[in-house]
Parts: C-alpha cells; sequence; structure tokens
C-alpha cells in the first residue's frame, strides 16, 4: 500500500543527494491581477494537480511557462517563486515564451497538432511547419532552463507530457550524466494514425532521448513501440519493453496516474466543503430530488455535446423525471484561441439553449451551465451533492474528475457514469460504462443511475473508492521513482 509517508521515506532514503527536476508547460501556481491585487490561483489541469503532492513530497524544481499576467511580479532574479504560496515546499522556475513562441509551440502544434492527433476524437489536426519551428525553439529554451537546474549534481529530470517531445534528446546530448524520464499523459494513438505527422521521425528520436518513457496504459506502451517500430530503425524488444537505438536503450513501461486520495477525501469531508454545498444549494436553487453533475473543461475529447444530447433523449423519454431533475455542468474555458474550441463552445451553448428552451416547465430549467474555473473545496462540494457524476469523454488518457468524484463520496453513495474510451475505465470497473458516442446508450446510463437500488450504489461505490485508494498518486509517483532508480548515474558525477 502506497502512501504519502512511504513516499516520503523513498525519496528520502534514495533520492536524498539527487536533484529532481520536473518540466512541465502548465504551471502548478499562476499569480494573476485581480484588480490591483495579485492572486494565486491553481489551473484546471490534471496532470498539474497530480504532481504537486509529489513535488511537495521532494522539494524539487518545476520549470513551466509562466502564463500568468502576474507571474513576473512575483518571481526573484532567478525566475524562481516557493510554490505553495501558503506553505512553500517547493521551487516553481518559471520560463518566459514570447507571443509568437506560445501561439506555434502551445497553441499551435502541442494543442492543434498532437492532441488532435493523440486523441482519436476525429478532429483533424493542424501540422504547419511555423509551428514545428516554434515547438523545436521551445523544447530548446526549456533544455537551457533544465541544465541551469541541475548544473553539474547528480539530477533526475522527469519532463510531462506532449509538449516536450524533443527536450530529452537535446538534454542527453549536452549532459549525458542526468537521468531523464518522461510521462505522456495523453493517450498514444496507433501507428496508422501517428504516420500522419510530417515530423514523425524527429519527434520519436527526441522521446526516445529518454531513459524511462511512461504511459498510463499498457495498450498504449504497445502502441508506441509499434509507431517506432515502423517509422525508425530500431530494436524493439516487445517482450521487455524496451527500444534501443544508436545504441540507447528506453524502457517503455505503463503507470496509471491517480490522485491523492486520502488528502482529497479529508478535504471532502470538511466544515468548508459542507458550508459550500449549503451555498451552492441556496444559490442554484438545488432542491431538485435528482441532482446530476458534469465537470471538465471545454474541450472537444470531453464529449460534452454527446452529453448534452443524452440528457435531451434522457428527458424526451422518460418524463416522469420533469421538475424533478437538474443536472449541473461545469464548463472551464479552456485553450480559447483555436478555432475548434471556440467552435465547441457556440455549439455547447446552442445546445444548451435549446434543450432548456425545449423542457423547461414553470420555474423548473434541466441545466444549470456555470462556465467558470471553480475552486477544488466547490467542486467536492458539488461531488457530494450530485446523485451521479457523469464523465463522456470520446478519448481520455486517464481522466482524473472520475477518480475525484468518488474520492469525494466518504459516504459511499452516488453513481459513475464513465465513458469506455477513458484509461479510468479500466480500473474503476463498477461505474456504470458507456460508449459516449451512442445516445441511447447515455440516455439509460442516466436512468440506470437514477434507479439503482441505494445497496448497489453502495456496493459499486465501496469497491471504485477502494480501487482509487489502493492506487493512489503516491503509487504512481512510487512506482515512477523506484524505475528511475535502476538508472545508475555515472561515477564522476
Ligand atoms: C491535459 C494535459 C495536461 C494539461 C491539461 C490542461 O490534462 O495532459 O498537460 O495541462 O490537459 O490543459 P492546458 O492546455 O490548459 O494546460
Amino acid at each position: 500500500m502506497w502512501t504519502k509517508e512511504a513516499l516520503h521515506e523513498l525519496i528520502a532514503n534514495k533520492l536524498h543527494d539527487h536533484k529532481l527536476v520536473i518540466v512541465a508547460n502548465r504551471e502548478p501556481y499562476i499569480h494573476r491581477f485581480a484588480g490591483t491585487r495579485i492572486e494565486c490561483v491553481q489551473p484546471a489541469s490534471g496532470m498539474a494537480l497530480a504532481l504537486d503532492p509529489i513535488m511537495r513530497a521532494c522539494d524539487g524544481v518545476w520549470i513551466a511557462h509562466g502564463s500568468g499576467n502576474a507571474d513576473r511580479k512575483t518571481v526573484d532574479a532567478q525566475d524562481h517563486v516557493r510554490v505553495p504560496p501558503e506553505d512553500p515546499r517547493y521551487t516553481l522556475r518559471r520560463v518566459w515564451l514570447t507571443k509568437e513562441q506560445e501561439n506555434g509551440y502551445y497553441y499551435g502544434l502541442s494543442n492543434e497538432g498532437l492532441w488532435p492527433l493523440c486523441h482519436i476524437v476525429f478532429t483533424r489536426p493542424v501540422f504547419d511547419p511555423k509551428h514545428w519551428q516554434a515547438y523545436r525553439e521551445v523544447n530548446r529554451v526549456f533544455a537551457e532552463a533544465v541544465l541551469e537546474e541541475a548544473a553539474d549534481q547528480p539530477t533526475f529530470v522527469f519532463i510531462q507530457d506532449y509538449h516536450f517531445a524533443l527536450l530529452p534528446r537535446l538534454l542527453k546530448e549536452r549532459n549525458p550524466n542526468l537521468i531523464v524520464a518522461q510521462f505522456w499523459h495523453i493517450p498514444w494513438p496507433n501507428s496508422e494514425t501517428f504516420r500522419a505527422l510530417p515530423w514523425k521521425e524527429e519527434l520519436l528520436e527526441g522521446l526516445l532521448g529518454n531513459d524511462l518513457l511512461g504511459f498510463h496504459l499498457r495498450y498504449h506502451c504497445q502502441n508506441f513501440l509499434e509507431t517506432v517500430n515502423r517509422t525508425l530503425e530500431a530494436k524493439v524488444d516487445e517482450e521487455r519493453f524496451e527500444i534501443t537505438r544508436s545504441g540507447k536503450t528506453t524502457a517503455v513501461r505503463p503507470f496509471a496516474i491517480s490522485i491523492d486520495f486520502d488528502q482529497h477525501e479529508a478535504q471532502a469531508r470538511s466544515i468548508a466543503v459542507g458550508r459550500v454545498m449549503e451555498r451552492w444549494q441556496r444559490d442554484l436553487g438545488l432542491n431538485a430530488e435528482f441532482i446530476g453533475l458534469g465537470i471538465d473543461r471545454i474541450d472537444y475529447t470531453k464529449g460534452i455535446p454527446e452529453r448534452l444530447r443524452a440528457l435531451d433523449r434522457f428527458l424526451e423519454k422518460y418524463p416522469a423525471y420533469h421538475e424533478r431533475f437538474v443536472f449541473v455542468q461545469i464548463g472551464v474555458p479552456s485553450r480559447v484561441h483555436i478555432r475548434e474550441y471556440k467552435t465547441l463552445d457556440d455549439e455547447v451553448e446552442n445546445l444548451l439553449e435549446n434543450l432548456n428552451w425545449k423542457w423547461s416547465k414553470n420555474s423548473w430549467r434541466p441545466i444549470i451551465f456555470l462556465k467558470q474555473h471553480c475552486s477544488r473545496t466547490e467542486m467536492m462540494a458539488l461531488h457530494r451533492l450530485a446523485h451521479f457524476c457523469i464523465v463522456s469523454s470520446l478519448h481520455d488518457g486517464m481522466n482524473l474528475v472520475a477518480k475525484e468524484y468518488v474520492s469525494s463520496r466518504f459516504d459511499e453513495d452516488g453513481v459513475l457514469i464513465l465513458s469506455q474510451f477513458t484509461g479510468a475505465a479500466r480500473e474503476l470497473t463498477d461505474a456504470v460504462l458507456i460508449n459516449p458516442f451512442a445516445v441511447e446508450e447515455g440516455a439509460e446510463a442516466i436512468r440506470t443511475a437514477l434507479e439503482m437500488p441505494e445497496s448497489e450504489r453502495q456496493k459499486r461505490m465501496q469497491k471504485m473508492r477502494a480501487a482509487v485508494s489502493d492506487n493512489n498518486i503516491y503509487r504512481w509517483a512510487g512506482k515512477v521513482i523506484s524505475n528511475l532508480l535502476k538508472f545508475e548515474f555515472p561515477e564522476n558525477t
């Protein structure tokens, strides 16, 4: 059983004289102006939230793009700021990018190219050579920051996600003594899909600079091995899950990410969450017999229109639920400069408006849509109020909203409706699993959730909670770090 204490122990005993540097595009704490005041917020990123407790445990350095408008005001001369602000435990090093760099590297290649390429949701990827140039350039900018932070100390570098496919090789070329690992938080598609990327060889070469490369699922690892096999001259060992190219070996391993179950549950039980539950009930008029919930970044991979269509069909098929049921959808604005995201935003607004217009009766409107960022306390309060939560991603590496919902339900009640195309569905098999593309299935799942007997709800929730409690974020980190420790630093470092 992995706990926070077990991870602390591993770090204290084995990692003590090594430095840990995490690289992620998204920073864990963003400073921004609220009028003349500076506030600090945590972003809506499953990746950032999952890694924060690990960094707290080992006091490392997190290198990220400084994206908040007050970020420059809060760093020192080395671009460092200690975080979390109320209880500093580790260092955040901010990297500054120009608008052009951000546009090409983040919005362009990462989110218009690699994001749709890796999520198979029928959104066509954009491959623009200017974006690729910016991506290369920004990977080099981050490489400089990592090399500076590592200096000549024995350092583990742990890179996050698809924004930095070229970074591992750049780092190894400049400092072969670094031990470099990367976790790819999104799916890896099959080789047939991946072959559309015009710069696939360079991207794969970049990734093969890693000593260790992690994906959520074994299936994604297999896809990666097959992609390399078909694209590059390399020795691909399908038994040992290892790839060797030009004398350098990369171990490819599955590690299913999670959340800090104990900490999450403790917070969900708090008086503060109880107070916010009352506030939500009052402000939203949540006095319906049944409450449903969806919490997502507004992203086309999350299946929000599909969910609304399922709700529409449910209301059509089961009029007995009219005026007895309210669905709360939190939509956190995301990547708003990208056309597909704007189109989705309009589609969601239109669907919502039609749905509420079509079914409203007296003062009842079936859907409450809140387009806003919610604090953790606010989200937990909604988890506790909701009779069921829908996660209907069309494709998702893991999906931590699903794990958060069950972790908040210490009362062992509530039903999770979960897309079978999420990584989480492999672990949370006691959810009501759906194919989000199938509207009828979605509508029936809502009815199943509402009519499920209490004893069955409890049995399923207990099992799901046990799964998240056991496979928690400390287990994920412990497994990654244990694997990293198998690589030895050269004598002279
Ligand atoms: C996914 C990615 C993360 C990313 C998050 C939010 O979870 O795997 O790397 O941080 O989406 O997206 P954003 O573009 O706002 O960082």
